[in-house]
């Protein structure tokens, strides 16, 4: 099957190389005005100015759609959500508002293992009937590629229930999927007062499981306060690492603990959340080869002071965003508005968001080769805008759906 785009508006994010975006880079958002973009099966085959066309592709295919200006840009590639969860917690939500602390709804058996517990009591069937049914949703705001994690399960049963999923969703979506194991996540119940036997559990049950059924393409922990140690995120970091599996954590969210130290030292390829960082972290981030994941969605839902983007990018950091979608802390998968969040209270301009939400989430996936940008031979997967007067309008016309259409891998959502 043969598409022709004719008279895109502006063609945006038009990028042969696949390199991690850093600091100052990610301003450039490589674009053309007046375009064409031709679609062949599954992938991009080949794009230009419209004073191209005649000479390029003489004789027009069937499938020929005039957009009349509109803008056309890579589908977002969110590299960080909880997307398999079960039911929801909007109860949660109701007695905040009613001022009740984070301390005091985990007393009423809120917080993650109310997750966990909804998930012991739905089947596998019922979870991805749930999972695929938002992973549509996300898909119509835009979303082609995205990172799941486990980590609701926290028993070797449950865990591996979300990890198959994953999986499931993985072989049924048009979507690019990536799983990570996120066993440690917090501690079950039954665990609380035996932190070293939970983590053995995890090391010795669940990732040989998990390795030999091929469940997982990277490793995830909560390092924070009250949940995993430095000392024992590098000790799961290893233990994943034996099996493959690189590190991509929850660092920062709450406190500076040494997430980030010990992340860089795993190798990690992301290091996710930062809301709370020193100017001794920034800096390390300026340097660190991996990606530097911002969850604004995650800070604006626990009203927490946003994570430092300028500094980071001042910095020379390889900035990425993604949704964080959860029950939790972000119960909203939305790119579009974790994109206008960025811009509107991170002071992120809209060819720095384009490119951290989409070639940057795509390497921080291990994806750039295939999603990300505008290039032959990468998936077919595109936002077509409604009419729309320039790139900046997508953010500053905030929580309105500017999006017509979106394509994935050549097929119409
Ligand atoms: O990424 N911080 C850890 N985990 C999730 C929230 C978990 C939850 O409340 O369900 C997050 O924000
Ligand atoms: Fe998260």
């Amino acid at each position: 099957m043969t598409t022709l785009f004719t008279h895109i508006g502006l063609l945006a994010g038009t990028r042969d190389a696949q390199e991690l975006l850093r600091g100052h880079q990610l301003a450039q958002l490589p674009s053309m005005e007046d375009a064409y973009l031709l679609v062949e099966d599954e992938q991009i085959a080949d794009y230009g100015f419209m004073y191209e066309l005649p000479l390029k592709i003489p004789q027009l295919p069937k499938n020929t759609i005039d957009l009349q200006g509109r803008f056309v840009l890579p589908c977002w590639c969110d590299s960080h959500t909880h997307l398999v969860f079960a039911g929801s917690r909007e109860n949660e939500f109701i007695y905040k508002l009613q001022g009740l602390s984070y301390a005091e709804i985990a007393a009423k058996g809120g917080g993650i293992l109310n997750s966990a517990k909804k998930l012991n009591e739905t089947s596998e069937e019922e979870l991805l009937q749930q999972s695929e049914t938002r992973l549509q949703q996300l898909s119509e705001l835009g979303t082609g590629a995205i990172e799941i994690k486990s980590g609701y399960g926290l028993s070797v049963e449950s865990e591996l229930k979300m990890l198959r999923v994953i999986k499931q969703l993985k072989q049924r979506s048009k979507l690019s999927i990536k799983a990570s194991f996120l066993g440690a996540h917090t501690y079950p119940e039954i665990f609380k007062n035996d932190h070293a036997g939970y983590i053995k559990m995890i090391i010795e049950e669940m990732l040989p499981v998990i390795a030999a059924e091929k469940l997982a393409d990277y490793i995830d922990v909560f390092c924070e306060t009250g949940f995993f140690s430095p000392a024992e995120t590098e000790q799961l970091c290893k233990a994943g690492a034996a099996y493959g599996l690189r590190p991509k954590l929850h660092v920062n969210q709450l406190n500076s603990i040494g997430g980030i130290q010990t992340g860089i030292a795993a190798n990690a390829l992301s290091l996710d959340h930062l809301e709370t960082l020193t100017a001794e972290e920034i800096q390390l981030l300026g340097k660190f080869d991996g990606c530097s994941t911002l969850l604004p969605t995650a800070a604006f839902f626990l009203r927490m002071a946003y994570q430092p983007a300028r500094a980071l990018i001042d910095a020379n950091a390889a900035v990425v965003l993604a949704s964080d979608y959860n029950p939790g802390s972000s119960p909203s998968g939305n790119m579009n508005l974790v994109n206008a969040i960025s811009c509107i209270q991170m002071k992120m301009f809209p060819e720095e968001v384009i490119n951290a939400s989409t070639l940057n989430g795509a390497y921080a996936m291990d994806l750039q080769n295939e999603v990300g940008s505008i290039t032959n031979g990468k998936n077919a997967n595109l936002i077509i805008t409604k009419p729309i007067p320039s790139l900046a309008y997508l953010f500053y016309s905030f929580g309105l759906i500017h999006i017509e259409k979106v394509m994935i891998r050549g097929n119409w959502v």
